[in-house]
């Protein structure tokens, strides 16, 4: 062991500690450093330029730019959200939270002077970006229904740079037709985004259909356990990584190691969680439905919504865990209803374990405008229920017991 003898208590306590040779660790190690060092003056000036390293060299410099823990986790995101297309040039960022993947995805895209297209039935903050902070930097945003992608394309102008979209979408359970979506932006040379929280990558994988970038919220199915805040941003090519990377790096997006590492972890039983999620919830979508105190009940899987045939094609192997429904009686029955569930918990969020029930029009929805809520179909009473992996028949007890109350 080298000796240290000739240094003072302050140095000896803030000097680097070197660990030396592989750490055969079954678990991904948490790299906490903010910083790595370098070999040489050359090596961090290489570095420092965003270049490649030298064979041999360490790839690391500071943890706003890239972190070994952050790295593992993106490369694994990739994977998933590649699934069956040639995606060679593929990459991913984990950020801080889903709004910095979805906001700095964005701000890399557009520039003052540029047009976007984005859906009316997309989250309550993705919405609130779009229409309050885009058009104060001078981007003009257009808001289309995502039932037919001809009112995308009926709405692209000659600066349009980017078509959003949000499938399926919180807390409607409306699809965006992906392979449609992708083919008119491959068309009209314009880069397509698609928030796939609320189908998880398990379910839907955009980039499979021709999407230049999917975004997550990767709080919710990718973590699982609702004990981190984190999202995720899977790009096609390189040139969007690079694009998007400057933004990232600049805005100081990434998420921290602690959180790449509980979403890794969280990852590791995705495949089990979400199997779970898309059984209980058509269980508990088909016994709604059925339920005489329910006026509607939105859930892909049913053959009553209205883009059964599309869900069939692009969700596969299941239709998640998310399900959106009104109690007759309107907003008051559905706050006796949020109010009497013993086993569902009333929260916002989704995607965890556990099963989350709100109210969009008065929680997660209550900043976006009545009247845009009511064309894209949050009426006051709309509830949007997380379910989780609990036993489905204790689920339907609890719903049962709090539908009687109403
Ligand atoms: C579909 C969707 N996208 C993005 C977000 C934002 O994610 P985060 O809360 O991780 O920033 C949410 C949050 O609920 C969401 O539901």
């Amino acid at each position: 062991m080298e000796s240290d003898s000739h240094l003072g208590f302050d140095s000896i306590a803030t000097k680097r500690v070197e660990v030396k040779g592989p750490v055969n660790s079954v678990s991904l190690p948490i790299y906490t450093s903010s910083t790595f060092f370098v070999d040489s003056a050359k090596h961090g000036a290489t570095l420092c330029q965003q270049e490649k390293t030298e064979k041999g060299t360490s790839p690391w410099l500071y943890t706003r730019w890239a972190n070994p823990t952050n790295d593992a986790v993106e490369r694994l995101i990739t994977k998933l959200e590649v699934g069956k297309a040639n995606l060679p040039g593929a990459a991913t960022f984990v950020t801080s939270s889903g709004m910095s993947a979805i906001s700095s995805s964005l701000l890399a895209l557009l520039k003052s002077g540029d047009h976007a297209v984005f859906t009316t039935n997309i989250y309550g903050g993705t919405h609130e970006f779009a229409t309050d902070i885009l058009p104060k930097l001078g981007i003009q945003v257009t808001m289309v229904s995502p039932l037919d992608i001809a009112n995308y394309e009926a709405a692209i102008l000659p600066n349009t740079k980017l078509l959003y979209g949000e499938t399926p979408a919180n807390p409607t359970m409306l699809l965006t037709d992906l392979s449609a979506l992708g083919a008119l932006g491959r068309r009209h040379n314009i880069t397509t985004v698609v928030d796939a929280t609320f189908g998880s990558v398990y379910n839907t994988r955009p980039l499979e259909h021709q999407i230049d970038i999917v975004v997550h919220s990767a709080t919710k199915y990718y973590g699982g356990h609702s004990d981190l805040i984190a999202g995720c941003i899977t790009v096609a090519n390189e040139q969007l990584h690079h694009q998007i990377g400057h933004y990232i790096r600049l805005l100081g997006c990434l998420a921290s190691p602690h959180n790449a590492f509980l979403l890794q972890r969280g990852i590791k039983t995705l495949h089990l969680r979400m199997q779970r999620h898309n059984d209980n919830a058509l269980k508990i979508a088909q016994f709604l439905e059925n339920h005489p105190k329910v006026e509607r009940v939105f859930y892909p899987g049913l053959e009553s919504h209205p883009q059964h045939e599309l869900a069939k094609r692009q969700m596969q192997p299941g239709y998640s865990g998310m399900i959106a429904f009104e109690v007759k009686g309107g907003a008051e029955a559905g706050r006796k209803v949020i109010e009497s569930v013993e086993l569902i918990t009333l929260a916002v969020s989704l995607g965890g374990v556990e099963s989350l029930i709100e109210q969009a029009s008065t929680m997660t929805h209550t900043m976006v405008d009545k009247e845009i809520r009511e064309k894209s179909g949050i009426t006051d009473g709309l509830l949007r229920f997380s379910v989780g992996c609990e036993d489905p028949q204790d689920l339907i007890n609890d719903l049962t017991q709090a539908l009687k109350k109403v």
